[in-house]
């Protein structure tokens, strides 16, 4: 390795580390590269890549490693990459578990690289997003209904931990594969390492694995790894669309571990945190990551973002900015789950850009409506069922409650994604019978039915 480094052309040193601070490094150098710039040190032959992040004055500049820091000391040379971060791309990346620079997490040999990318793409023109007003069909009923996806648009899945964002993302993904013949790029984010490993095996567990790559900058990495991860994701992501024209699902799980890495870097970075802790930059390093997603001139990249939602607070000052970005978003909650309601969707605070009577036609939007409403009645009146019992409601309140609990669990799906934990096998419903049940269930052609009947199953049709 070493010798293989002395034969690279002698290029000139663009300056030398001066201060070493955990991933952060200080560089006295000249010219000053800019923000955003990939160096890097040689270190017994292998690199360590730094990305300049910030001027300190007129002959130094901060970087932050994205590698191990082991052996970056005072005094290292530091060289130009030329120019941002570049990872290869090409076909043979489909099927594989890549790291932050497209190097091998799988134990295979390197990818071979048709191209390079680089991670920051070019900036889009505003024109060039919102792909106007079609629906992505996911296959699951409840998301299908009342938070349709926006193709080519952003969904972010909120939820505490274990309410089932992993979960219903993997779904999707296996829904791209199996409805649309697409591909999925997943960005595992700062999430925890054994679930990496089980991720994989699921995929491939149900014949996935060819038509995803997977990425990976988690919990144990540096902040810098995480907090690039997801631009290498969009990147491939942009690869595939071009390459392969199909249907492209870009999943980043968890974009919350984005902002935290964010947050580290900031206060290596010697910045005040300003709200609730959170860096002040907060704002614009979401809007980057976002409008980075959004960049799609050339067709569309649907994105599903996993994010966790601490303490449950949904006002979390990282949770809202990241909502004001996105076309549609799923809510999943706790006190669903606890009943037994998977996936855990609360049916009245996910919404999406969708739910207009003009994008969905007349009996979608109806028949969403009509769901809402029900379920909307059946919450104000759960208070007085539990204390008085449902025979003190009026009979019109007693039909709405009764019509509610049946949509409620008809709103449970099997997936198949959880079929080899809980033994029931996965249903993917199509957009055309989940309106067809619940509009049969609103007039009240089920009001005979058990309600467990329409309980984790997939259409009513075949079984009545
Ligand atoms: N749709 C579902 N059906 C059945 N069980 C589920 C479902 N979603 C989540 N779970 C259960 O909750 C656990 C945690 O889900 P996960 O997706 O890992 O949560 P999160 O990513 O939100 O932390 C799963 O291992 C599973 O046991
Ligand atoms: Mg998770």
């Amino acid at each position: 390795m070493a010798e293989h480094a002395e034969r690279v052309p002698a290029i000139p040193p663009i300056g030398v580390i001066t201060e070493v601070q955990g991933p952060v490094v200080v560089i006295r150098c000249s010219p000053l590269p800019p923000l955003g710039r990939a160096l890097y040190c040689r270190l017994a032959g292998s690199r360590c890549v730094l990305e300049v992040h910030q001027h300190l004055d007129c002959d130094r500049v901060r970087a932050i490693a994205l590698q191990d820091t082991a052996g970056l000391s005072r005094g290292l040379r530091v060289y130009d990459q030329g120019g941002p971060l570049k990872v290869p791309v090409g076909k043979a990346c489909l099927g594989r578990v890549l790291n932050l620079f497209g190097d091998p997490l799988d134990g295979q040999p390197p990818m071979v690289a048709e191209q390079w990318r680089a991670l920051h793409g070019e900036p889009s023109l505003l024109a060039s997003g919102g792909q106007g007003g079609q629906m992505l069909e996911s296959g699951i009923k409840v998301i299908d209904l009342l938070c349709p996806f926006v193709r080519g648009g952003k969904t972010g899945l909120f939820g505490g931990a274990g309410v089932g964002k992993t979960v219903l993302v993997m779904e999707f993904m296996r829904a791209i594969a199996q409805i649309h013949r697409g591909v999925s790029v997943f960005a595992g984010v700062g999430e925890r390492i054994r679930e990496a490993h089980e991720l994989w095996h699921e995929l491939e567990d149900s014949g996935m694995r060819n038509r995803a790559l997977m990425l990976f900058g988690q919990m144990d990495e540096s902040p810098g790894v995480r907090f690039r991860v997801a631009l290498t994701g969009i990147t491939y992501a942009e690869y595939l669309r071009d390459e392969l024209a199909t249907e492209v699902l870009f999943v980043v799980d968890n974009v919350f571990r984005f902002v935290q890495a964010g947050s580290e870097i900031s206060s290596l970075l010697g910045r005040m945190p300003a709200t609730v802790g959170y860096q002040p930059t907060l704002s614009s390093e979401v809007a980057e990551l976002e409008e980075r997603i959004f960049s799609t001139p050339k067709g569309a990249i649907t994105s599903v973002q996993a994010v966790y939602v601490p303490a449950d607070d949904m006002s979390d000052p990282a949770v809202s900015t990241i909502l004001s970005h996105l076309d549609s978003s799923v809510i999943l909650s706790r006190q669903q789950a606890s009943r037994g309601i998977y996936p855990a969707v609360d049916p009245l605070l996910s919404s999406s850009r969708m739910l207009d009577r003009h994008l969905l036609g007349d009996r979608h939007y109806r028949v969403a409506e009509g769901v809402r409403e029900h379920l909307a009645r059946y919450k104000e009146l759960e208070d007085i069922i539990s204390m008085l019992g449902i025979e003190e409601l009026s009979p019109s309140d007693r039909r709405i409650v009764l019509r509610a609990r049946r949509i409620q669990k008809y709103l449970t799906q099997p997936l198949w994604v959880t079929a080899p934990h809980t033994g029931i096998a996965g249903q993917s419903v199509a957009l055309v019978d989940t309106i067809r049940d619940c509009d049969a269930l609103l007039c009240g052609r089920y009001d005979e039915w058990d309600e467990s009947r329409c309980y984790m199953r997939g259409a009513l049709e075949e079984a009545s």
